[in-house]
């Protein structure tokens, strides 16, 4: 009687406790493998760091970051080359160097001259210009982010230094909801997600070219891995499971705006 009564009593302080220590554990994890190794003082050394640390391999991927320098869209600028994520406004950040880098390594193959590609939360429009160097000449690389301002500022942020991007049709950025992805131009060559999506993104694997690629973090807040799918010529697809990551999820505008100051990711 008195044990039941006591296991009862402290069972919801034992799952507070198990949640507690399960994020930490998995923040410490994410820290020491993947966060603020290539921390840098410049522009350079941050792309020489993440090629030194083995994030990125090819010297397209490292010609087309050398391209778009971080502080045309970092709002603290003594901040701009950490190897971290920064806050821009509307719950949303730039994603941290490593992780922009990860994303164009894992997506190379399918980042070539003449494809067309989709970044979904494009934010302040750092990955999107520099894939839109990738798909040179001829391809395109189209942005997709549900906050109005957030549009505008990574318009002006990439024609800081790259307006020719937009110039030469390379790139362009539109006000959309993610979960839709874009299909009035699909299908794609590469599809990058840059929020959680819980399950498997269905909807963006139909607008994937076959043989294209999505990468895209799944799962809820507490456990969340960077997925690649391949999609086959049956339709149907091979899924790649990378590391855990903490990204907020992707959302509809209404809840993005209200949750505006709230969570990051991380
Ligand atoms: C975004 O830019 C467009 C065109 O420059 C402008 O008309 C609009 O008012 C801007 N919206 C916001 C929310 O800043």
């Amino acid at each position: 009687m008195f044990s039941r009564l006591f296991y009862s009593s402290i069972f919801p302080f034992a799952i507070a406790i198990f949640v507690i220590f399960y994020r930490s554990s998995s923040l410490t994890a994410l820290s020491q493998h993947l966060s603020w190794r290539s921390s840098s003082s410049t522009h350079q050394e941050l792309i020489g760091n993440l090629y030194k640390d083995g994030i990125i391999q090819d010297k397209r991927i490292i010609d087309a970051m050398l391209k778009v320098d971080r502080a045309d869209f970092t709002d603290k600028k003594s901040d701009t080359y950490s190897d971290r994520p920064q806050y821009i406004g509307y719950s949303v950040t730039i994603s941290a160097p490593h992780m922009h880098g990860f994303a164009l390594q894992i997506l190379k193959d399918h980042l070539q001259p003449g494809a067309k590609v989709l970044d979904i939360g494009s934010g302040s429009g750092y990955l999107t210009a520099c894939m839109a160097y990738l798909v040179r000449p001829n391809g395109k690389a189209i942005g997709i982010e549900h906050i109005q301002e957030l549009v505008n500022k990574s318009i002006k942020n990439i024609k800081k230094h790259n307006k020719k991007l937009f110039d030469d049709g390379l790139l362009e950025i539109h006000k959309g909801d993610g979960r839709r992805g874009y299909p009035i131009q699909a299908p794609y060559d590469a599809i990058h997600v840059g929020a959680a999506i819980y399950g498997t993104p269905y909807e963006l694997i139909r607008q994937l070219k076959v043989g294209g690629r999505l990468v895209a973090p799944i799962g809820n807040y507490f456990n969340q891995e960077m997925i690649t799918y391949d999609k086959k010529a049956d339709g149907t697809y091979n899924e790649q499971r990378h590391m855990n990551v903490m990204y907020v999820p992707l959302t509809d505008e209404k809840s993005q705006y209200a949750k505006a100051g709230g969570r990051r990711q991380i």
